[in-house]
């Protein structure tokens, strides 16, 4: 093992056990120290599903890139393991940046990444290099291939830039290995590339697999590509966004491109739409669950508001509650895992409440809880025209999800929560027109709400970093609404 790794894997454990447990997700993992950002890895292994993510122990903030790494016999519940890989190879120098595993026809654990290798040139200036690279191991420890990287800019098409070329997603077909890997063409534009090998190991350039054509951002970062409910999806993470109404916001976002393959096996788009509305949402990836589920699971993060923080916290970063996704009507439908029912603690339900102005309801409150909250008008036309839901209340600082049924539009605000920055607090998302009815399913987990509308129509993230003590939780409404509330606390098992 080398110096770097041995370094991480012993600073970490020292570095865990001066972290209280409290100050972390109840659920939602976070690095074991320091900082953490995309998922990486999401597999399963062993019985077990693994979750490696970029990760830079030894401060809050970016640096060299290592692979953090948990695993989870539930998706809720993660184990850490010690840092799966250090930048410590040739090919690596600079960073082992994101990428996916697969379990080999042998048995062993295959991770793909890309290795960054900085250089001076013969101009004096020094270029990032960007190429695929492999680990083999057993489910602890990894060890690099010999001889990567194992796709270098000799096996790019051509117009492909040589720079950007990252996040490898591996999977297995037909007894072949295949990858899509994002990179930026040298004409600046987003494509995603296919690669094929035969052992996992030796790998040949197979195809593109669809052009950005200038459409959403620039680079595509993180892409996905598989098979669900009968089409063909591909998710990438855009960098660089410019708006489009309520659909992209600026910046990293993140998209989801629906379609089918043609008889050749190649892509048809059909549909593009993001993927999460919120704030703080970027580079998902997914994995195939025995039962069939297709999970997803992503940075509950991004990268323009990572000044909205807590410096008291020895940790940065968190994934996203597992989401299941399907289609429906060609969009994109995420619900939380299901295995979260298996941590519900107390119940509390109420039906037809009749809200008018502001009401507090006895034992609705928290910072870890799931809780569905469906509102409706009082009569037959349009009773209201706004609807609030205020929470991590605690009389000061709160955080707010608004609803007006007129223009169909959910907004989430954080504005208040405590934030000293002049950074993103409030996003707006497009609902569908259903007569003032909406039903809105919140997950907060002490620093992050987590908002499914309409059965997962939309989904909606943010990081709210008020102090957990602030538990409090109202509803508002501009004239009048009947609601149905069921709260389920959220427990340790
Ligand atoms: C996305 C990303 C990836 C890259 C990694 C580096 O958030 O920029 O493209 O591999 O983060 O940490």
């Amino acid at each position: 093992m080398s110096d770097k790794l041995t370094k991480a894997r012993e600073y970490e454990v020292k570095k865990e056990a001066m972290i209280p447990e409290e100050q972390r997700p109840l659920f939602h993992l976070t690095p074991r120290c320091g900082w953490m950002n995309d998922p990486n890895g999401f597999s399963k292994y062993n019985g077990k599903y693994h979750l490696f993510y970029q990760y830079y122990p030894y401060e809050t903030v970016w640096g060299p890139m290592h692979w953090g790494h948990a695993e989870s016999k539930d998706l809720i519940t993660w184990e850490y393991l010690p840092c799966a890989m250090a930048p410590d190879g040739e090919a690596d120098n600079f960073g082992c940046f994101s990428g996916s595993a697969i379990e080999m026809e042998d048995g062993r654990q295959l991770l793909v990444y890309t290795g960054v290798r900085k250089e001076e040139e013969e101009d004096g200036i020094v270029r990032e290099y960007q190429t695929q690279c492999i680990a083999i191991g057993d489910g602890v420890n990894y060890e690099k291939y010999e001889n990567n990287p194992v796709i270098g800019a000799d096996s790019l098409p051509k117009g492909a830039g040589k720079f950007d070329f990252r996040d490898p997603k591996v999977w297995k077909e037909n007894g072949k290995y295949y990858m899509v890997v994002g990179n930026k063409t040298e004409d600046k534009d987003g494509q995603i590339l296919q690669y094929v090998s035969d052992d996992g190991i030796h790998w040949n350039y197979d195809k593109l697999v669809i052009k950005n054509n200038h459409r959403f951002g620039v680079m595509w970062e993180c892409p996905d590509y598989f098979e669900l409910d009968g089409k063909q999806v591909l998710l990438t993470s855009p960098q660089d966004m410019l708006p489009e109404e309520l659909e992209f916001h600026n910046g990293n976002g993140t998209l989801c491109v629906i379609g089918e393959l043609n008889k050749d096996g190649d892509f048809c788009e059909e549909n593009c739409q993001a993927i999460d509305y919120g704030i703080d949402f970027y580079a998902p990836q997914t994995v195939l669950a025995d039962d069939g589920r297709r999970l997803m699971i992503g940075w509950m993060q991004n990268w323009d508001t990572c000044g909205i923080r807590r410096d008291d916290f020895p940790w940065f970063g968190q994934m996203s509650f597992p989401r299941e996704i399907s289609l429906h009507n060609n969009k994109l439908i995420q619900k939380p895992a299901r295995e979260i029912a298996d941590y519900y603690g107390k119940r509390i339900s109420r039906q037809n409440v009749l809200i008018s102005d502001s009401a507090s309801l006895s034992s609705i409150e928290g910072r870890c809880i799931d809780m569905t909250v469906n509102v409706r008008s009082s009569e037959r036309t349009l009773s209201y025209n706004k609807f609030e839901i205020r929470f991590a209340d605690n009389g000061k600082a709160y955080s707010t999800i608004e609803y007006d049924p007129v223009e169909n539009i959910v907004k989430i605000d954080r504005k208040h929560s405590g934030s000293r920055r002049a950074i993103v607090h409030q996003r707006r998302c497009k609902v569908a027109n259903n007569k003032g009815e909406i039903t809105l399913r919140l997950i907060l987990d002490r620093y992050s709400m987590e908002l499914f509308i309409n059965d997962g129509e939309q989904v909606m993230s943010m990081g709210v970093f008020t102090d957990v003590k602030a538990e409090g939780i109202s509803f508002k409404a501009n004239g009048e609404v009947l609601m149905d509330v069921t709260m389920h606390e959220l427990e340790k098992k």
